[in-house]
């Protein structure tokens, strides 16, 4: 999809050729002539179009305007996340016109409803063909973000960029969180990964299973070991600033199919753990946004990726397994993997000095109980980065929620036969998780993102949906330093010479 920014009044908004065109309208609109603004007012006194969030209005081939579809839509109070309520509203009004070419036109520059729009056009837009070439008929090619003043369109030219790295970074974990299994092995994943690693700033590495047991990671190693699938562990490295200044680690699950092993998961929606990759997705996601802005920090993601299988070769529950860290893993439950593979790239992004770390996983079920499909479980050491994590999730309109790591959740975790055990009981199933996982990451400020819920849709609208890329990109855009301010000019001290004597 290609994104254009624009300067469009509702006067040349009318002349304007596009296969549909969709007017933003809030309360705060000046009165102005012309047959769209006579139309919206006309629309409103008619009480047709009201000031309720994402009320629609739709008009085909009306009079003296060049596009032969007009959607009114009203912005309510005008916050970024009506915008996108708004947005989607229209473009979903518009799925069976499938138009080619689309534009948006804004009432106002304003950062975050503009990202919220271009963002609400490409989700509502999405359309996935990579295994189904049937649908590539309805993909939306041409999309014209339109502002009203020539100023106003200047002035967002960063937001305007902004919006269109985030786009593709979602947009690139969306199509990886949906590929089938099959289509969407580590190998794949690391191919992924190496195509990022050829884009300038960013350096790609990727580790095969002999490397991995040479490095010691005896627990990601143990998961893998039931799947005829090699594994594969990338190391991304995405240089904007200095090599002094210490990355943001960031470390994806990907699993890229979770049949629980031996603990086997019931049939009915299996086939929904195609998505228990959508950490890693997120991190590459994340990696195609950087690439696009190049701030000037240091990123590194780390995605330990591979299928749990149950085989001949599985592990089993009781098996006890030797993690890179040394602790030692009582493996109770093969079907809690996903803190298997991540505990060791958690001990491996300790040789980075990493200024924070941010591990984000498909982890449990329970968070899913816990926070639906609204909110992510944000799990933090730290209250820094916890409380800058929760901004960022806001400002991007991609939402996470603070969850307690008392140490009393970690009591279940003890093992007679281990230093650890993988899983505790059902209670606080999503807070046991994190508690395992933090053993693995006391050597940096560490948070960690559950997104089993928010990672996917269920159901009819079955799909990625490419979280948390906005919250991770925001955060990292907020880690950029602020040049230093200039040091206040001290006033001339007086010479020593001109001192008076003693
Ligand atoms: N990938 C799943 C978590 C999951 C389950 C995400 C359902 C979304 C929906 C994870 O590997 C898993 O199986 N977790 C277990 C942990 C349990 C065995 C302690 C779970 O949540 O049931
Ligand atoms: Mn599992
Ligand atoms: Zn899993």
């Amino acid at each position: 999809m290609n994104f254009e920014l624009k300067t469009l009044d509702l006067h040349a908004a009318a002349a304007h050729r596009t296969d549909a065109l969709i007017i933003l309208v809030s309360a705060k609109d000046k009165p102005a002539k012309g047959v769209l603004a006579q139309l919206i007012s006309d629309a409103r006194q008619s009480g047709d179009l009201d000031e309720s969030p994402a009320k629609l209005l739709s008009v085909w081939r009306p009079q003296g305007i060049a596009a032969p579809r007009v959607v009114l839509v009203s912005t309510g109070d005008g916050s970024a996340r009506v915008v996108r309520q708004a947005v989607t509203a229209a473009v979903t009004s518009l799925k069976t016109a499938k138009p080619g070419h689309l534009t948006v036109c804004l009432a106002d520059a304003s950062e975050h409803r503009l990202q919220a729009a271009a963002q609400a056009v490409a989700d509502a837009s999405y359309v996935y063909t990579a295994t189904k070439p049937s649908a590539k008929a309805n993909v939306l090619k041409r999309v014209v973000l339109a502002l009203p003043s020539a100023d106003q369109t200047k002035a967002s030219k960063h937001a305007f960029d902004l919006a269109c790295a985030q786009v593709a970074g979602v947009s690139l974990a969306k199509e990886w969180g949906n590929r089938p299994a099959n289509h969407a092995t580590p190998t794949h994943l690391a191919a992924v990964a190496k195509t990022l690693g050829k884009k300038q700033g960013i350096h790609c590495q990727v580790l095969g299973p002999k490397e991995v047991e040479k490095l010691g990671m005896g627990s990601f190693a143990a998961v893998a070991r039931g799947s005829s699938e090699p594994l594969r562990f990338i190391v991304l490295q995405y240089t904007g600033a200095p090599k002094s200044e210490a990355p943001t680690v960031l470390v994806g699950k990907g699993i890229t199919f979770d049949t629980g092993g031996i603990s086997l998961k019931p049939g009915p929606g299996m086939d929904e753990m195609k998505f228990d990759m959508c950490g890693a997705a997120s991190v590459l996601g994340t990696f195609e946004a950087l690439s696009h802005l190049k701030p000037a920090i240091n990123v590194v993601g780390l995605i330990p990726t591979c299928e749990n299988m149950p085989d001949a070769t599985a592990l089993k529950p009781g098996d006890v397994i030797t993690s890179m860290s040394g602790q030692t893993i009582e493996v109770l439950n093969t079907d809690a993997e996903g803190r298997l593979i991540l505990c060791d790239a958690l001990t491996y992004a300790t040789r980075f000095k990493p200024r924070s770390v941010i591990d984000i996983a498909t982890l449990t079920g329970a968070c899913v109980i816990a926070l639906g499909h609204v909110r992510s479980g944000l799990f933090s050491s730290s209250d820094d980065l916890a409380h800058a994590l929760f901004a960022a999730g806001e400002a991007a309109l991609d939402p996470c929620w603070r969850m307690p790591l008392d140490d009393e959740y970690s009591e279940g975790l003890k093992s007679n036969f281990a230093d650890v055990a993988n899983v505790a009981g059902r209670e606080g199933g999503s807070i046991t998780a994190a508690k395992f996982l933090e053993r693995f990451a006391k050597d940096y400020p560490w948070a960690h993102l559950d997104i089993a819920g928010a990672a996917w849709k269920s159901g009819a609208a079955k799909g990625a949906t490419g979280r948390p890329v906005g919250l991770l990109l925001h955060y990292l855009l907020g880690t950029v330093k602020t040049p230093a301010k200039p040091k206040v000019a001290l006033k001339p001290t007086r010479s020593r010479a001109k001192a008076p004597s003693a």
